[in-house]
């Protein structure tokens, strides 16, 4: 137990000691503590245990796909939390998604929610921690054949998330549900988060992947900061759901008043 208690402290100021060095303003790193703290109350650790079943069924699901990486099924207590208390209630998920990768967590969310319909959009070449690795050539192939049975409610966009944004007739908000997974480099963290908060309708989620993630050597450059400066800039148009490896957020109005 004690040593439970030790290694919680430690990955916990560790981890804000990285948020802080990647340019982040202490409030958010104040708000990370009291967002970790949430795991010493029963309640939560509950709430998020009760979607072990979900969590588990689909473990079972996803043995069916032909895939080499997961990154995401770890997350699904989380999502499902959030999902069912914000979106849920009002039944179709009009969804985007940057980053797909073998089809993963787009396989998820279809096989979760019989009202999604999604967009996914992917260079399908992988990002730059997947270069010169030997299952890039297949990455397509793999989300293919994932999300077959899916097709009919999910849409390709192959191509940068730039190239998908300047190709939207209307910027004009229209997803209930965006998640951000695409290019890990803070710039292109920071063009996808600003872009999609503005396809995405008030009172709906966006969930970015990764915010403790240290790949390149200057912190800098890590989705960290790019996520931060981001909740920074629109905070008073956002409320923060989760703030974790992932940071889920809703949009709760248009214009900074
Ligand atoms: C971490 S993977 C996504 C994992 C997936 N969401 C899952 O949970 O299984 C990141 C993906 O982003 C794609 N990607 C990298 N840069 C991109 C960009 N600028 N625009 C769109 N997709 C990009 C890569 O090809 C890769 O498939």
């Amino acid at each position: 137990m004690i040593k439970k208690i030790f290694n919680f402290v430690n990955s916990t100021l560790a981890e804000s000691f990285f948020i802080k060095r990647c340019g982040a303003p202490l409030s958010i790193v104040f708000l990370y503590f009291l967002h970790r703290g949430r795991f010493l109350c029963k309640d939560y650790r509950f709430a998020v245990k009760k979607n072990y079943s979900i969590l588990n069924k689909y473990r079972k699901e996803s043995n069916k796909l032909d895939v080499t990486h997961d990154w995401f099924t770890h997350c699904i207590p989380y999502w499902v939390k959030t999902i069912e208390k914000y979106l849920k209630p009002y039944g179709n998920l009009n969804a985007l998604e940057i980053g797909s990768f073998e089809g993963r967590s787009a396989h998820f969310l279809c096989w979760y929610s019989d009202k999604t319909n999604l967009i996914c959009v992917d260079t399908w070449q992988g990002s730059d921690e997947h270069k010169g690795t030997d299952y890039v050539v297949a990455i397509e192939k793999r989300f293919d054949y994932n999300v077959r049975e899916f097709r009919s409610r999910i849409k390709k966009f192959k191509g940068t998330s730039i190239s998908y944004f300047l190709s939207v007739e209307s910027q004009k908000s229209q997803y209930d549900f965006i998640y951000i997974d695409g290019s890990h480099q803070s710039d292109d963290v920071m063009i996808d988060a600003i872009i999609c908060f503005k396809l995405l309708k008030v009172g709906g989620i966006m969930i970015f992947d990764d915010f403790l993630w240290k790949y390149y050597e200057y912190h800098k450059d890590n989705p960290c900061s790019a996520i931060s400066a981001f909740l920074t800039l629109k905070k008073s148009e956002l409320r923060i759901i989760h703030l974790g490896c992932q940071v889920h957020i809703q949009k709760t109005n248009n214009f900074c008043v």
